[in-house]
């Protein structure tokens, strides 16, 4: 049997945060998040989780989530839950959201 480093004894997260970090090239038809900031978004986020001690939850860069419109895109597991991590608002909610596992649905991403 292999040790785990962190002392854990199975597999998985309480939660598990995804940012989207894809970079298409210029003059692509679909935009991408990378250059709206959201490897920068992500590195908030972990900083938060860490701060507030939640070694459940993993934040962590993703490839292209294909709602590359609405991006910076987020999603949270398990719940499934879309973020436009477009401002402060959102971000906040995202962090209450991995915090509490609470969702605020004024604040997920909504289609048009
Ligand atoms: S490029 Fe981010 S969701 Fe597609």
């Amino acid at each position: 049997m292999t040790s785990d480093p962190k002392g854990r004894i199975q597999p998985g997260f309480v939660r598990h945060a995804f940012v989207c970090g894809h970079e298409r090239q210029e003059g692509a038809t679909r935009p991408s998040c990378l250059p709206k900031g959201s490897l920068d978004l992500m590195r908030e986020l972990k900083k938060a989780v860490k701060e507030a001690g939640l070694r459940e939850v993993r934040v962590q860069k993703s490839g292209c989530l294909d709602h590359c419109e609405q991006g910076p895109t987020c999603v949270i597991y398990p719940e499934g839950t879309w973020y436009s991590l477009k401002d402060a608002q959102a971000m906040d909610a995202v962090i209450h959201h991995l915090k509490t596992g609470t969702v605020d649905p004024t604040k997920t991403l909504v289609m048009d």
